[in-house]
């Protein structure tokens, strides 16, 4: 990868904060435009691909990844799903996609292959991208030359810039940097864990089952053919140290039950890591010069497959107010990006949160509670129009 800035104190049009998919994306998007724009990420290429995380891409992420050129591997390799099951009890429930949506499917397709493509094109294109920077700080987002500082090799360099993108996830710097200058933060945290694992054996079944059990939350999903992807609701604070790979594969057959357990291939896991649940919201997303993206204004439970769609519809949003404030000299974009992003981040906030609450074993839920997971799930088996509401916000809301 790009080694170093090339010219570290050049002025650039844009810097982006953060080399994961939305600041590899955005940076695509930028120079299709022919808008100048450097990256400057905080870890190495390999360890952001070593992040195991999202696999469910809607039509419209498939569309703004089309729209960079990024997809031709995403077309040769990825999974077309036109539906998913839920498991509640041992009763399944298929949630036909297609075919209560009007025609729309989801792709599976591996998030660390999304950014592997991109980084590639970036690295085909030649554009800038700093890795493994340090002490990253950003100043000057109420004038309008902003900048970006960092230590590179023991040597800090100033880049000076129009626009500063933090894409640098839930803990990076942007959002801290405006800490105090009026954002509102909205969070809901869950008091458990999903334990992943991701394994080179068949998936058990050709669509994803989500599945709610008395000991707990458990999905199937996959990468390929021939790669896996399991998780198992666990406790928050357990250690992955502490699942062998015979312990996982035992609690996922129990959670499953036997008509599924039958079909799972087990294997040495490549993977195995605990990812805690969040619900949160950072409001708003522009400081003067300074935009947020992606997890580092928002944050959702994994269980509606959101994360990273909602990352690259933000990008959307604000790669075009940037093609408009830079080519069309136009502030309109820019100036409504944020009510524009937030109106579709609360309603995919609203989806995740509700298929966490539905699928999940809560220990502090009273008989009540339980009851009403209970019915909202019949709901589900018997109405086409509460499906239909489900699968509408699973392929992904309009962009
Ligand atoms: P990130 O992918 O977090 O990228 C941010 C980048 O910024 C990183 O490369 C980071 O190294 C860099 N950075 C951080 N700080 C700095 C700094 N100070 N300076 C410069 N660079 C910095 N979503 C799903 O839909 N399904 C899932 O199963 C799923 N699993 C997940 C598991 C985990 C453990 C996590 C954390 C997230 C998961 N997500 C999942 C969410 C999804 O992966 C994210 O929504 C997606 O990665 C968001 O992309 P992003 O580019 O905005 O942020
Ligand atoms: C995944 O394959 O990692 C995955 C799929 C669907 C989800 C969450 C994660 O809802």
């Amino acid at each position: 990868m790009n080694p170093s800035p090339e010219k570290p104190s050049h002025r650039y049009q844009v810097v982006i904060v953060g080399g994961g998919p939305s600041g590899l994306l955005l940076g695509s998007l930028l120079h299709g435009a022919g808008i100048d724009a450097l990256i400057v990420e905080a870890r190495s290429p390999d360890y952001v691909l070593g992040r195991i995380r999202a696999g469910v891409l809607e039509q419209g992420t498939v569309d703004v990844l089309t729209q960079a050129g990024a997809d031709a591997r995403l077309r040769s390799e990825g999974l077309p799903h036109d539906g998913f099951a839920l498991c509640v009890d041992g009763e399944v429930l298929r949630i036909d996609l297609k075919s209560l949506t009007g025609g729309k499917t989801v792709t599976v397709y591996g998030q660390t292959e999304v950014t592997r493509d991109l980084m590639d094109q970036r690295r085909r294109f030649g554009a800038a991208s700093v890795y493994e920077a340090a002490d990253v700080a950003i100043g000057d987002i109420d004038t309008p030359h902003p900048f970006v500082t960092f230590v590179k090799d023991g040597v800090t360099h100033r880049v000076s810039c129009d626009i500063v993108v933090g894409c640098d996830g839930f803990h990076g710097v942007s959002r801290r940097t405006v800490a105090d200058k009026g954002l509102e933060t909205f969070e809901r945290t869950y008091p458990f864990g999903w334990l992943g694992v991701l394994a080179d054996v068949p998936p058990c079944s050709h669509e994803l089952i989500y599945v709610a059990h008395e000991r707990g939350f458990a999905l199937c999903s996959m990468r390929s053919p021939h790669r896996s992807r399991y998780y198992v609701q666990c406790d928050l604070n357990d250690d992955a140290k502490n699942w062998s790979d015979d312990r996982f594969w035992d609690e996922l057959r129990r959670r499953v039950g036997p008509a599924v357990a039958d079909n799972i291939v087990t294997g040495p896991s490549l993977e195995k890591s605990i990812a805690p649940l969040r619900s949160f919201v950072a409001e708003p997303l522009r400081f003067g010069r300074l935009f947020l993206v992606g997890d580092a204004a928002h944050i959702v439970p994994p269980t509606g497959a959101k994360g990273l769609n909602l990352a690259v519809s933000d990008v959307h949003y604000l790669g075009s107010a940037l093609r408009e404030f830079f080519l069309e000299r136009s502030s309109a974009g820019i100036d409504h990006y944020s009510a524009r992003a937030l109106n579709r981040i609360w309603k995919a906030e609203r989806f995740s949160w509700s298929m966490t609450t539905l699928l999940h074993r809560f220990d502090s839920y009273t008989p009540f509670e339980q009851r009403m997971q209970r019915a909202e799930f019949a709901l589900l088996q018997s109405s086409q129009p509460a499906r239909a509401v489900m699968a509408e916000n699973y392929v992904g809301l309009p962009l």
